[in-house]
């Protein structure tokens, strides 16, 4: 082992996530010196499986949220546990935590607990090398600028009163390279905003900066979103396209998805199905996520059997980044991507697996963020590592959502000539229905 990849130091710390609310960070201190550190992010819309996330749950500190019982977990149970271990075995560090938690879902240390230390490693790893993490990561073929899905109108749990759908974002698959994608997506952002301000239906922004429009239904939102890439000079279906996450599991009530700014009664599966449909061949939508709850598969494979071949299917609560449940997803034709989430299972190993794992079946990826972030930029060198192509880190303002963009503008700049930028939504997946 190098002498500079020894890990002296594990140390972690109670710090604020973008929505006010405690979260973990790790500093891991190698010998010679090199130190690095490394944040968790946390969800808001959280599946049922996800690896466990710790909170005190103390009344009397940060309304029971509080993180201690995790930093404390790091700083006595693993930090003298990894004191003197090699920073580069990222795979044998992450298996050593999860057998010292000893749990299928990490609750005796806390999967924030956990993630962190293991984000923390990676780059300490990167760091022993003298490398760039997407590069540590994902070797010299790590070269492949992720298409970003930007979500700038917010709903759902991500909002008070907004739509019942969490996501509209915008997808520029006609960008020649990643600053351009950006810079439509920013544009497109502003001229939303004059759009919305013009209609006197402009408000704040959501959790991930979108904004939260009073508006009538997710029509009216695809609308104003396609009027404003106009309005930008980019042609919907040609430089923007749609990409929506529902996260249908938070209106699923008693068998009926609930989307109030449409019709009071609720909507079965098959309803729900049809309406998608509907939008599908009205808008350029190349990506729908949670269509449907994360307990009803059924709902899932029957879209995947309807409209797979053309539209990305994307699985996020449902498939929670869990090896497991992504099997029976590829088995039983589920859908035909995943929405990886780092916390969602608690390790940078085991979320390598789950990219494998959709790798080997042909299946698309997507690399994201949480509702509730840090200005940690690791997400952005994750996405290139990957070398899926797809990243999903939020609207174009908010520092937590700008850290990663301006990350990957650095990225992109280091490569030069190197990197690539495609869209990953080419061939038959592009659109079919809308012209
Ligand atoms: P979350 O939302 O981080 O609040 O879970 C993101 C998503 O559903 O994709
Ligand atoms: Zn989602």
């Amino acid at each position: 082992m190098k002498n500079q990849s020894v890990i002296e130091e594990v140390r972690a710390m109670e710090i604020l996530d973008s929505r006010g609310n405690p979260t973990v960070r790790v500093h891991v201190r190698i010998q010679g010196g090199q130190q690095v550190s490394a944040s968790v992010p946390s969800g808001a819309s959280t599946g049922q499986y996800e690896a466990v996330e710790m909170r005190d749950g103390d009344p009397r500190r940060y309304h029971g949220l509080g993180v201690l019982k995790a930093v404390q977990n790091i700083n006595e149970v693993i930090a003298p546990r990894l004191i003197g271990r090699n920073a580069e075995k990222q795979k044998e560090i992450d298996c050593f935590l999860c057998e010292l938690d000893g749990t299928s879902n990490k609750s005796f240390l806390g999967a924030n607990a956990i993630l962190g230390v293991s984000m923390a490693v990676a780059k300490a790893g990167a760091s022993a090398e003298k490398l760039p993490l997407y590069e540590w990561l994902g070797g010299r073929k790590a070269v492949r600028l992720p298409m970003p899905m930007m979500n700038i109108l917010n709903g759902g749990k991500h909002t008070h009163g907004g739509l019942t759908f969490q996501e509209f974002m915008i997808v520029p698959v006609g960008a020649p390279s990643f600053r351009e994608a950006l810079r439509y997506g920013a544009e497109i952002f502003h001229s939303l905003k004059i759009l919305l301000e013009e209609r006197g239906c402009v408000s704040s922004v959501g959790d991930e900066g979108g904004f939260v429009p009073s508006i009538k239904g997710p029509e009216e939102a695809c609308e104003l979103i396609l009027k404003a890439a106009e309005r930008a000079g980019y042609m919907p279906g040609r430089d923007i396209c749609l990409a929506l996450d529902p996260a249908a599991t938070s209106f699923l009530q008693n068998g009926l998805y609930m989307i109030p700014e449409l019709e009071e009664k609720g909507k079965t599966k098959e309803e729900l199905e049809e309406f998608y449909l509907q939008m599908i061949q009205k808008y350029p939508i190349v990506s729908l996520e949670d269509g449907f709850a994360e307990t009803d598969w059924d709902g899932f494979r029957e879209q995947t059997k309807q409209m797979g071949d053309h539209l990305q299917i994307v699985g996020d609560d449902l498939f929670v980044t869990n090896s497991r449940l992504i099997k029976q997803g590829i088995r039983e034709k589920s859908a035909n991507a995943v929405l990886i989430k780092l916390n969602q299972i608690g390790t940078v190993s085991e979320t390598i697996k789950a990219v494998n794992l959709c790798r080997k079946a042909g299946w698309n990826y997507v690399i994201s963020h949480r509702s509730g972030e840090t200005e940690d930029s690791f997400l952005a060198d994750f996405a290139v590592a990957m070398k899926g192509g797809q990243i999903k880190t939020g609207s174009l303002c908010r520092g937590e959502r700008t850290a990663k963009y301006n990350r990957l503008l650095e990225i992109e700049e280091e490569l030069g000539d190197r990197a690539v930028f495609t869209n990953p939504f080419q061939s038959d997946m592009r659109i079919p229905f809308f012209d």
